[in-house]
């Protein structure tokens, strides 16, 4: 284990092999609690709980079998745009260039990634960023895969991680963000977002970033709303992390998953509605909820974008859009961008 001193936040190293280690920010910088973020979020007017929520350990698994379903067209088509880039992302990646994902992934996606970067290169450096530890397990898959591949695992907010790497070394990262996470924000929250992105590349680095696309509603609503109930079951979860988490009674039965299409916003929304009027108590949040039969907590959007929109979005928080490549029906978007 040593030390590594970055901008006065000191990270631990763990080098676990020559291959292999990660950087652990010292002390946990202050954020709100769990138990204090719901006890705001479920006070205020509009009641929500916030989608970093869902995924616990269940919440997780869940998620995975959403990313199969029939009618999650996401995941499948992001990956089939991904299998597009091993003709073209080439000839923008210099030699040394090192991968930078936010979040972590052994998946399909980042493997299509590691294979377009290990076919160039004798040695391919990969940085996951991962608020979770999750990224051990992941990595350890990853280099029994792949022989030339160097991990250093960053556990921190996607935001400490940037700004690690920013003043790590010279060398050009390429960063990734996909799977229309982004859609996630709010979009006063996604700007800011893309402006810290903007703000920690180095001249030169790339930045790659998947977006869902604007399409039929119907599409959009049964994506949402599966037929197995499996987005249900993911959505409903949250309330049994509350109940475990923070010694809650949430009554799973009298809530029930409602997810509509904003077409206005352009945004998928998901709620719980509560199915009769109810009191709730959630002991860690010292907090007695009351809700109205047929009320509603909020608790994700998820943003889909028009072409113009992604040039835009990109354009305003600085970024020099390279080239976007989309699937053949035109359901979803993978932009790479430049910082100069
Ligand atoms: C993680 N995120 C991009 C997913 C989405 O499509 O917005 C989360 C999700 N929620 C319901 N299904 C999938």
């Amino acid at each position: 284990m040593s030390d590594f001193t970055q901008k006065k936040i000191d990270y631990k190293q763990y080098v676990v092999d020559s291959q292999l280690r990660y950087f652990k920010p010292h002390a946990t910088k202050i954020e709100k609690s769990f138990a204090e973020e719901i006890s705001f979020s479920l006070t205020q007017n509009f009641k929500f709980i916030s989608p970093k929520f869902f995924y616990d350990k269940k919440g997780s698994n869940l998620f995975e079998s959403i990313c199969l379903l029939p009618e999650y067209y996401p995941t499948r088509t992001e990956i089939s745009i991904l299998k597009k880039l091993k003709d073209d992302l080439p000839s923008y990646l210099d030699e040394n260039i090192q991968l930078v994902e936010l979040g972590s992934g052994a998946s399909v996606k980042t493997r299509l990634l590691l294979d377009i970067f290990t076919r160039l290169q004798t040695k391919t450096e990969y940085f996951p960023i991962d608020i979770s530890e999750i990224l051990t397990e992941s990595s350890e898959q990853l280099l029994r895969d792949y022989d030339t591949l160097h991990i250093t695992g960053i556990i921190d907010t996607y935001e400490g991680g940037l700004e690690f790497l920013k003043n790590y070394d010279e060398k050009k990262n390429l960063i990734i963000f996909l799977g229309s996470s982004y859609g996630n924000f709010t979009p006063d929250d996604g700007k800011l977002f893309l402006e810290k992105i903007f703000s920690t590349m180095k001249s030169g680095d790339l930045f790659l970033i998947g977006l869902d696309l604007v399409k039929d509603e119907n599409i959009l609503e049964s994506a949402y709303d599966d037929s197995q109930g499996i987005t249900a079951k993911f959505n409903l979860n949250v309330l049994s992390r509350i109940n475990d988490e923070l010694d809650a009674d949430f009554n799973i039965d009298n809530f029930s998953h409602y997810s509509i299409y904003n077409k206005d916003d352009q945004r998928i929304e998901m709620n719980l509605k509560s199915l009769v009027s109810q009191s709730i108590i959630i002991g860690k949040s010292n907090l007695s909820l009351n809700l109205n039969k047929g009320e509603l907590i909020h608790t994700e959007y998820s943003h889909k974008y028009k072409l113009s929109q992604i040039t835009e979005l990109l354009n305003c928080a600085g970024f020099q859009i390279k080239h976007t490549w989309l699937d053949d029906d035109s359901y979803f978007s993978v932009t790479l961008a430049s910082k100069n």
